[in-house]
């Protein structure tokens, strides 16, 4: 049987995680009957706050090995900050998942959708179209560095930042590989070597000596103040844009902001070079931007588009890119819809945070269905 299979842990996590996880398998149960592949889902309970509240650990002793049986991490989110306090909750779940599985590059997509609402005027839909990728495992964010004379008025504290060529090359090139792969074959770096004066040069010095196994791919480079300057005034000029944690971090942040709400961003966190035929097999994992959202849990009216986009991001991740095209243009048509249909009468499908009165249930249904009719 040649088939095409994948098995994919489903977490939920915690509130709205659960809420928007239905609608969202049910958008990649769609996908596979029309593309003809199988998904397999195994479903677990744990990294909630809810399993934590009942064992007292947020993960199972075997998660290691019951994860890698799955090809790929499908996560709602975790948290419940009125029960469990964040650090245990987010530290004992999902931050496992992206160290142990070396999940070294964080990627998220900054696409203006139609329907949606920018906060950036006089932007048309897909003119801004480009992806953050963000290094996962090291630079500013190391625990290398301590506190000294504590109290007294010598009190001094130190963190040093940690760029292993290992770890830069590896992101730069997944960064250029993707910057390949799309029309504007373009690559933006982020830097600030004129203020950090040893790392960030030879930050620079590496996107150098990569950006010379890629000739077809234009590269360029800003001081990172000004391109947060550059994502608000000119987002249309960006294609893939590359940064070490700490600016990966704000600008993956900031990228999706400018095109919206927070309910339809999604990431993923992938570990591209694990190989499923590896003995230690290193799955990556596909999430939603947002979190929990204790504010509006119960109520059905999460936005799940964050949710369905990371499904998106799966498929393409699988390589099932006909399935995955097919995905993103059901959402592109719902949202770019919407309105329309509300004027003429019909069903609101937008979520309150877009602005409409539909629910969860609603909008995941009206994508699944522009998805299976075509
Ligand atoms: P949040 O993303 O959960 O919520 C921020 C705001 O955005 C809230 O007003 C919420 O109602 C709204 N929002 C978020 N997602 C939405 C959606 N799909 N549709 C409509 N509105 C949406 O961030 P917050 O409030 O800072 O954190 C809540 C909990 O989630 C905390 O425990 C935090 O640690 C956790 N968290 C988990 C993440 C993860 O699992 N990756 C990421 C961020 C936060
Ligand atoms: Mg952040």
């Amino acid at each position: 049987n040649s088939r095409r299979t994948y098995t994919i842990a489903v977490i939920p996590g915690d509130g709205i995680g659960i809420e928007v996880m239905p609608p969202a398998l049910r958008c990649l149960e769609a996908a596979a009957t029309r593309f003809g592949f199988t998904l397999i889902f195994r479903h677990f309970e744990w990294a909630s706050c809810t399993y934590y509240l009942k064992y007292g650990k947020m993960l199972p002793d075997d998660w290691k090995s019951l994860l890698k049986t799955c090809d790929a991490i499908f996560f709602g989110a975790v948290g419940d900050p009125a029960r469990v306090p964040d650090h245990v909750s987010l530290w004992g779940s999902l931050l496992r998942f992206r160290r142990e599985f070396d999940q070294f590059v964080n990627i998220r997509p900054c696409r203006l959708m139609p329907g949606v609402s920018s906060p950036l005027t006089g932007r048309a839909p897909g003119s801004i179209d480009f992806f953050t990728v963000r290094e996962n495992t090291e630079g500013e964010y190391s625990s290398i560095g301590g506190k000294i004379f504590e109290g007294t008025g010598r009190e001094t504290v130190i963190q040093n930042t940690v760029f292993t060529r290992t770890g830069v090359d590896r992101v730069v090139r997944y960064a250029f590989e993707l910057a390949r792969s799309r029309p504007a074959k373009k690559l933006t770096s982020a830097t600030k070597s004129n203020g950090i004066s040893i790392t960030m040069p030879y930050w620079d010095e590496r996107v150098a000596e990569i950006a010379k196994e890629y000739p077809d791919v234009e590269v360029e480079k800003y001081h990172i103040d000004i391109l947060c300057a550059h994502f608000v005034q000119r987002p249309h000029t960006f294609d893939v844009v590359v940064g070490s944690n700490l600016f990966g971090d704000i600008l993956s942040d900031l990228g999706p902001a400018c095109t919206g709400t927070i309910g339809i961003a999604p990431s993923a966190n992938l570990n591209p070079t694990s190989k499923r035929t590896d003995e230690d097999w290193m799955p990556s994992l596909f999430e939603p931007v947002h979190g929990s959202a204790p504010d509006i849990a119960g109520k059905g009216i999460a936005n799940p588009v964050g949710m369905i986009w990371a499904g998106q991001m799966m498929l393409e991740h699988f390589g099932e890119k006909d399935a995955a095209k097919a995905l993103l243009t059901a959402i592109e048509n719902v949202l770019g819809g919407a309105k329309a249909k509300v004027q003429q009468g019909g069903e609101d499908v937008l979520t309150p945070d877009m602005g409409g009165k539909g629910s969860t249930e609603v909008l995941g249904r009206a994508i699944e269905s522009v998805l299976s009719s075509a």
